[in-house]
C-alpha cells in the first residue's frame, strides 16, 4: 500500500534529498516549507530528478490553521520533521528566536498529528545534543545536554517532548535521527546545500572558496588535540544520510515508542583533511589560512554507528572523496540554477 508521508521542510538541504528518496521508491510526498531557508524550484528539480512531483504548500508549519487545512486535504500516514532554523551562531544571536520558532513547529505539529491520529515522526534531530561532556565516539544511551548553543538545546528540548509524548501515549512511534555533519549533493546536481548569505558550515566555504566566490577559508584553530591539530568531524554524505531516513521509516512503522539512533559514518575526518581531500579530487585549489579557533566549537566529534546497523540495518556507503566531488557539481550547477 502506497505511504503519504508529510516532509515538514522538505524544501531544505536535507528534506529535499529525503523527499527524492521516498519518491524514488513509490512513497506519496507533501511538503510543506515557508521557503525561509529554502527556493521553492527545489519542487521542479525533485520532478525533474524522481518523475514525480510532490504536493507543495508554501506555509509555516507552526501555522496551526495552515498546517490544519495540509492534514485535512491529504491522509498522512507517517511525518518527517526537518522544519527548524539550524545556524549554531545565528541561535546564539538570536535565541528567542529559535526557541519560539523550533519548538512552536514541533509543538502545533505534533497537536494536528493527533487531532488526526497520526502516529509515526522521524525527527530531524543532531549531534548537538551529545554536548560537550561526552567522548567521542558517541552512543545513544550518553546523557543529553550540555550544549554550546541554543540551537543544540532547541533539539535536546524537542527530544524531551518527543519522549514525554510517547510515555502518554504508547501508540506513538518516534525515531530521533542525530545527523553529525551532512555534507554533499545528489548526483544529478540539481539539489543540495544553498545557504543564505556567508555560509556558517565547513563545506560550503569551501566550494566557494574554490570558485572563487569567497577568498580564502579560514581554518578555525589548528592547536587542537588531533593528528593535524584541526577540528574533526564525521562528515556524511547527504544521499546516505536520506537512505538512513527510509530505514527508519520502516523500522518505526513496527516499533512503538522513542528510539534515538546516530546517522554518522563513524570515521573522523580532519578540516585540513577534508580540504586536501576536495582540492585533489576535483583538482582544484583552495586557498585557506589558519584562523583563532571558533568558539563553541569541539575538538573531536564521530559516531557509534553499531544502533543504525543493527535497529535500521543501514550504514553509511559513500567516501569522503564522493563528498568532495558531489559538493563541487553542486557548487557549479547551482550557479546556472
Ligand atoms: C566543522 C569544522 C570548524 C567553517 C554544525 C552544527 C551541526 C550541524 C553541522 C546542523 C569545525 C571548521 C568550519 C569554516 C572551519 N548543523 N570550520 N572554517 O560546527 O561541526 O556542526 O554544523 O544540523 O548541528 O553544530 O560544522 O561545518 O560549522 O564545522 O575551520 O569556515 O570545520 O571549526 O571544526 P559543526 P561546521
Amino acid at each position: 500500500m502506497k505511504k503519504n508521508i508529510l516532509l515538514p521542510g522538505g524544501a531544505g538541504f536535507i528534506g529535499s534529498h529525503v523527499a527524492a528518496e521516498l519518491l524514488t521508491r513509490g512513497y506519496d510526498v507533501v511538503i510543506v516549507d515557508d521557503l525561509s531557508n529554502a527556493r521553492a524550484d527545489v519542487i521542479d528539480r525533485l520532478e525533474r530528478i524522481t518523475g514525480v512531483r510532490p504536493a507543495f504548500y508554501r506555509i509555516d508549519a507552526a501555522d496551526k490553521p495552515a498546517l490544519e487545512q495540509v492534514f485535512a486535504e491529504n491522509a498522512i500516514d507517517a511525518v518527517i520533521h526537518f522544519a527548524g532554523y539550524k545556524a549554531v551562531g545565528e541561535s546564539v544571536a538570536k535565541p528567542v528566536s529559535y526557541y519560539r520558532n523550533n519548538l512552536d513547529t514541533t509543538l502545533t505539529l505534533l497537536e494536528t498529528m493527533s487531532d488526526h491520529g497520526v502516529k509515526e515522526l522521524i525527527f530531524s534531530s543532531s549531534a548537538t545534543v551529545y554536548g560537550v561532556d561526552n567522548p567521542a565516539p558517541y552512543t545513544e544511551d550518553m546523557p543529553r545536554g550540555g550544549c554550546t548553543n541554543p540551537y543544540g538545546w532547541t533539539k535536546a528540548m524537542i527530544e524531551q517532548i518527543l519522549q514525554d509524548a510517547c510515555v502518554a501515549d504508547p501508540a506513538l512511534r518516534v525515531v530521533c535521527l542525530r545527523y553529525f555533519n551532512p555534507v554533499g549533493a545528489h548526483e544529478s546536481g540539481l539539489i543540495g546545500e544553498m545557504p543564505n548569505g556567508i555560509p556558517n558550515n565547513l563545506m560550503p566555504y569551501i566550494t566557494q572558496t574554490a570558485a572563487g566566490i569567497r577568498k580564502e577559508l579560514s581554518v578555525f584553530g589548528n592547536d587542537y588535540p588531533t593528528p593535524d591539530g584541526t577540528g574533526v568531524r564525521d562528515f556524511i554524505h547527504v544521499v546516505d544520510l536520506a537512505k538512513g531516513h527510509v530505514a527508519a521509516l520502516s523500522y518505526a512503522d513496527a516499533h512503538p515508542g522513542w528510539e534515538a539512533i546516530n546517522l554518522g559514518t563513524g570515521c573522523g575526518t580532519s578540516v585540513l583533511e577534508l580540504v586536501g581531500t576536495f582540492a585533489s579530487v576535483n583538482d582544484i585549489s583552495v586557498p585557506y589560512r589558519i584562523a583563532p579557533r571558533r568558539s563553541g566549537d569541539l575538538a573531536v566529534c564521530y559516531a557509534a554507528t553499531d544502533k543504525a546497523r543493527r535497529l535500521l540495518g543501514w550504514q553509511a556507503e559513500k567516501t569522503v572523496a564522493d563528498m568532495c566531488r558531489d559538493s563541487w557539481r553542486w557548487q557549479q550547477s547551482s550557479a546556472k540554477l
